[in-house]
């Protein structure tokens, strides 16, 4: 797994971004590489293809545009978020300007697909085929995801949906660009895939409880943020249908704009329990991906990689 991922690593240096002009359209690019990141996306197309085929480094043209095409992702992402901090550093739309993190995107996905390929025609198509429709729904997510910012009527189950497409979809895409490229079967890729779209559906839960409560030293990322922009978080959600709410009260807490915001709804928060719902419901989602990798044929040693992988999402803290 080490060696894979040097192997990811070295891939992704190679397009030796620093090197390329015009240097303000890559530098940013550069930039938000050089920050690494958990890679785990990456690290699952690699995984799932030695599943298959024994062999990891088969898919790592494949897993580099994954990684390159989420950091498009997160670089948009962070724009329509107004997100100040990343990987604990300035976003790139605040280091450099709005147009700057609109075009060093588009380049990046662009890149994505140069990588992606780069593999034996015969995977072609179908890999191609996984990569679009995830993209698609990655934008339907996305969109979702900013028009609940403006609704009060949420329910667990849209956002469930929203999550779904925003996030997981892309977890699930990685593992079947892995799987497909390890010559797995129609069934097997089926299975793993939804092991990855319930293993993303948690590790979402886990980003907005840590969104919420996390460590602003460990996490990266402005503490507060889905607070700020009102976003219908499973923690939202659970406040404003919560008995021991008074309605009137979060509603009015939701159009302030000062500091005080987040403290203030923290504590509707507490009430209401919702960082223990949305734990529960959290691993409610990892025991289902668990469940469906246990349906993956393979052996216990190689699956074992993904209940470790999915073990560490669950208490992650960054
Ligand atoms: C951030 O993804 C975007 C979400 C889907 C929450 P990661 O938490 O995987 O980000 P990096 O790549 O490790 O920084
Ligand atoms: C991430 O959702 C989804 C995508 C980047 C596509 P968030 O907005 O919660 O991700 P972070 O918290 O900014 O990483
Ligand atoms: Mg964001
Ligand atoms: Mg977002
Ligand atoms: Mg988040």
């Amino acid at each position: 797994m080490d060696s894979l991922n040097n192997k990811i690593n070295t891939s992704i240096k190679s397009l030796n971004f620093e090197t390329l002009q015009p240097s303000e359209l890559y530098a940013p690019v550069d930039y938000i590489l050089s920050l690494g990141g958990k890679r785990i996306r990456p690290i699952l197309v690699t995984m799932a293809c030695k599943l298959f085929c024994g062999d990891g480094s088969k898919a790592i043209p494949q897993a580099a545009a994954i990684e390159l095409f989420h950091n498009f992702t997160l670089i948009h992402d962070d724009i329509m978020d107004e997100a100040p901090t990343r990987r604990s550093k300035p976003t790139i739309h605040t280091k450099w300007d709005l147009n700057t993190g609109i075009l060093s995107g588009d380049v990046l996905m662009m890149k994505a697909y140069e990588r992606l390929a780069d593999c034996d025609s015969k995977y072609l198509a179908e890999v191609l085929r996984v990569f679009n429709s995830t993209g698609i729904l990655v934008c339907e997510g996305q969109q979702l995801d900013i028009n609940f910012e403006t609704r009060l009527d949420v329910t667990t189950d849209e956002y469930i949906e929203m999550i779904t497409l925003k996030t997981a979809v892309l977890l699930e895409g990685s593992l079947k660009v892995g799987a497909i490229i390890g010559d797995g079967s129609k069934d097997n890729i089926k299975l793993l895939g939804q092991f990855g779209v319930n293993l993303g559906i948690a590790f979402q839960l886990q980003d907005d409880i840590l969104d919420a409560y996390g460590d602003p030293d460990k996490f990266g990322k402005q503490v507060g943020g889905d607070i700020f922009a009102n976003k219908k978080t499973i923690l939202l959600i659970t406040a404003l249908n919560s008995k021991t709410t008074n309605k009137d009260e979060l509603l009015s807490l939701l159009e302030l704009k000062d500091g005080s915001k987040v403290e203030k709804i923290l504590e509707f928060y507490k009430k209401s329990n919702a960082k223990q719902i949305a734990i529960n419901l959290r691993d409610q989602y990892f025991s289902k991906a668990i469940n469906f990798l246990t349906q993956v044929e393979g052996s216990d040693q190689d699956k074992q990689f993904f209940i470790d992988m999915a073990n560490k999402l669950q208490v992650r803290e960054v």
